[in-house]
């Protein structure tokens, strides 16, 4: 028996892994995080299955449900919206599952700002422009920020951020990062990437709330800098004509001859 934690993607239920739908396919027993799981995926889920929406449940009746699934013996599949690495709450259910001796293996999503992203068509790595994304959130009700993490301290570096969990607290985002950014940063935000409603709005970081305006939806990125509008930036080294490298000797004495490892 084993617990199968899947990436179900950002929403539209076409961006789940191979390897995670076929698991889901595979398990009698499904948990999924309602909130933000596509009701879709649960399509997969084999007749018979027992389906187990957790939104409501506690970490403790969580890991009842997984603990009665190993002693019948039964596979379990445990859904988590985007990828399982970023704010899944995996992590504790691991720690259970270590305790108990209960066997478990992971399986990567598409994260939510992969989607934001693809939604935007921007690469967020712009050769001269950013090299770094910086994937963090507000504090929240639920968890404090460690005391470093703070919105001032990334934008210091003037990477791109992907900020999670924090459309509702837009004014302080854009207090916070216009000293850094300035108010001309281009600003993104994507509701629901990938959802049959999402919805983007791009202006700079002195405009962005006013464009925003009333909306309350929460399931929301708010992507900031430079690389969201750039146009003047670099060309990637990597595939200029004259760059000599292992894949693409160039020249009369390429560094990397060919059949050399
Ligand atoms: C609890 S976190 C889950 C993140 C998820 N594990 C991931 O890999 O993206 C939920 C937050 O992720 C963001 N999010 C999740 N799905 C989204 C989507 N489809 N579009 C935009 N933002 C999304 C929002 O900021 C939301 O408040």
């Amino acid at each position: 028996m084993t617990v199968h934690f899947v990436g179900a993607g950002p929403g539209a239920a076409d961006l789940i892994t191979l390897r995670g739908r076929d698991l889901i396919a595979a398990c009698p027993v499904c948990l999924y995080a309602g909130s933000l799981v596509p009701a879709a995926l649960l399509e997969y889920c084999p007749e018979g299955a027992r389906i187990v929406n957790t939104a409501p449940m506690s970490l403790d009746e969580i890991i009842t449900e997984i603990s009665s699934a190993h002693a019948q013996g039964r596979d379990v599949v445990r859904l988590h919206s985007g990828d399982l690495s970023i704010w899944s709450a995996m992590g504790e259910q691991l720690r259970r599952l270590r305790a108990l001796d209960i066997p478990y293996d992971v399986t990567p999503g598409v994260p939510a700002f992969s989607a934001a992203a693809a939604v935007l068509e921007n690469e967020l790595t712009l050769p001269g422009v950013a090299q770094s994304v910086v994937l963090t959130r507000t504090s929240g009700r639920a968890s404090a920020m460690p005391s470093g993490e703070t919105l001032e301290n990334f934008a210091r570096t003037g990477a791109t951020l992907a900020i999670h969990l924090s459309v509702h607290v837009l004014s302080r985002v854009v207090e916070e990062l216009t000293p850094h950014y300035g108010p001309d940063c281009p600003v993104a935000v994507v509701w629901r990437a990938s959802w049959p409603d999402q919805r983007v709005v791009r202006a700079k970081l002195g405009s962005i709330e006013a464009s925003v305006g009333e909306e309350v939806a929460r399931t929301a990125l708010i992507l900031v800098g430079p690389a969201l509008a750039a146009e003047g930036f670099d060309e990637s080294q990597l595939y200029a004509g004259d760059y000599d490298r292992r894949f693409r000797p160039v020249g009369t004495q390429p560094r990397f001859p060919e059949g050399t490892e």
